[in-house]
């Protein structure tokens, strides 16, 4: 994080409350995502203009495979079209997208766009938005033991020789720094399986505000919450009681 602001560089939400919204409104689920669409576009301006460098979202979670059949091909519909229509907005905002999952289970039109959205905005400076696709923690922890064991096994390296820096560069989020703060909407307590690994030393913010009504003020309340923290991976605070010898 930039420590004389006190803005986290790499804020991860869990964009959750889509359904309850739609339901409270008498509306489809699918509803519910695109207000979350919504949501979706209002963040990541609000976070570029903020100075966040990376912003990550739980866009479809490995399990979110097991939603009726309906839900998640409108899901992967939405994907496609909301990659296809964002795209210029942020180019235009020189903002990069990566995508982090395992991209093997998508169709080949939602893999094109996909592919098509990460060429296109490549040039983007401003911050980078990685999308969560078909991502969780435990296969991509299990993905990078697999990797590590192998070259293991053929010798290249030693058992000895895999480290915490190791296993950081065998996962989907190699080359990205961990994320400061980690927000879930929708009064929810939970990791659900996003970067366990990764958030080790994570601060936590949650809200009861539903996804589709995460707006500009939510949002700075959430960073003005992380800028109140104090975050000590683990060591004692300078001056503290008992703390100064
Ligand atoms: C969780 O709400 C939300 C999702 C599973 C999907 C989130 C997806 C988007 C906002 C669109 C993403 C689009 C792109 C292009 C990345 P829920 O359905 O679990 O809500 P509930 O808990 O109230 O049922």
């Amino acid at each position: 994080m930039n420590e004389t602001t006190r803005i986290p560089s790499h804020v991860a939400i869990i964009m959750d409350g889509n359904g309850r919204w739609a339901r409270r409104r008498g509306k489809e689920r699918y509803e519910g995502h695109m207000a979350g669409m919504d949501a979706l576009r209002a963040t990541v301006r609000n976070a570029a203009e903020y100075g966040v460098r990376y912003l990550t979202v739980y866009a479809f979670s490995t399990e979110n495979w097991g939603r009726p059949q309906q839900e998640v091909d409108a899901l992967m519909h939405l994907i496609c079209k909301g990659v296809e229509m964002e795209t210029p907005g942020l180019i235009e905002q020189s903002v990069r997208v990566r995508i982090l999952g395992d991209k093997s289970r998508f169709s080949k039109e939602v893999l094109e766009s996909l592919d098509r959205i990460e060429s296109r905005t490549a040039a983007g400076t401003r911050m980078t938005l990685v999308l969560a696709l078909n991502y969780s923690s435990r296969s991509e922890l299990t993905a990078a033991v697999r990797t590590l064991a192998s070259r293991a096994a053929a010798g290249e390296i030693a058992p000895d020789q895999i480290t915490e820096q190791t296993i950081s560069e065998s996962l989907y989020t190699a080359g990205m720094p961990d994320p400061d703060l980690v927000i879930r909407t929708s009064g929810e307590y939970r990791l659900s399986n996003f970067l366990l690994w990764q958030a080790s030393y994570a601060e936590f913010y949650f809200t009861d505000t539903l996804w589709p009504d995460f707006d500009k003020a939510e949002f700075e309340k959430a960073m003005q919450a992380y800028a109140a923290r104090d975050r000590r991976y683990g060591l004692v605070r300078e001056g503290e009681p008992g703390n100064d010898e």
